[in-house]
């Protein structure tokens, strides 16, 4: 396992469509998932989409147990978003490819989602409050789209700016 850099907006990398992986799960994905894995728990992050770290394959990792909980990772394999709800729910996201960025997105509050897991099994969920949240943010990667492209011009520019501020200050 290892840690991978993440790609940071406005990396045009990030705007990349994220391809299926073929062939059921390898050996080859799982060592890319670990790798994720790893690279979300030392951020520390949530979720991660594989194009975070520059591989543009249909691939998500996801833990959302609390702080004093045991780990619990979830691995996701061209997932599908089926049947998501008419309601909608506001919530605050954040990405590790925004960093420091937190604004609230409006999204679907329940779906279904449809994807092969870690040993390559079929499976499907049903997905409400938080993981509702972070699948659909995380599937909006595998599309090139990041949740600042939800929110207001005003917003985004604003949020922009202050990444593009924190970039010189760190390059400084
Ligand atoms: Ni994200």
């Amino acid at each position: 396992m290892a840690i991978r850099p993440i790609l940071v907006v406005p990396d045009p990398r990030l705007r990349q469509i994220s391809k299926p992986v073929e062939g059921g799960v390898s050996d080859d994905i799982r060592a890319l998932m670990d790798d994720m894995l790893e690279t979300m728990y030392a951020a520390p992050g949530i979720g991660l989409a594989a194009i975070q770290i520059g591989v543009p394959l249909r691939v998500i990792v996801m833990d959302l147990a609390g702080k004093d909980e045991p780990r619990a990772p979830r691995f996701f394999v061209n997932p599908e978003i089926l049947e998501p709800a008419a309601e909608t729910k506001p919530y605050e996201e954040g990405c590790l490819s925004v960093p420091e960025i937190y604004e609230e997105v409006e999204r679907p509050a329940r779906c279904r989602v449809k994807s092969m897991n870690y040993h390559g099994e079929s499976i499907i969920e049903e997905a409400d409050g938080l993981f509702a949240v972070c699948i659909q943010h995380e599937m909006d990667h595998l599309e090139g789209v990041v949740f600042l492209d939800h929110l207001s011009r005003l917003k985004r520019d604003t949020a922009l700016r202050k990444l593009k501020k924190a970039a010189r200050a760190g390059a400084a």
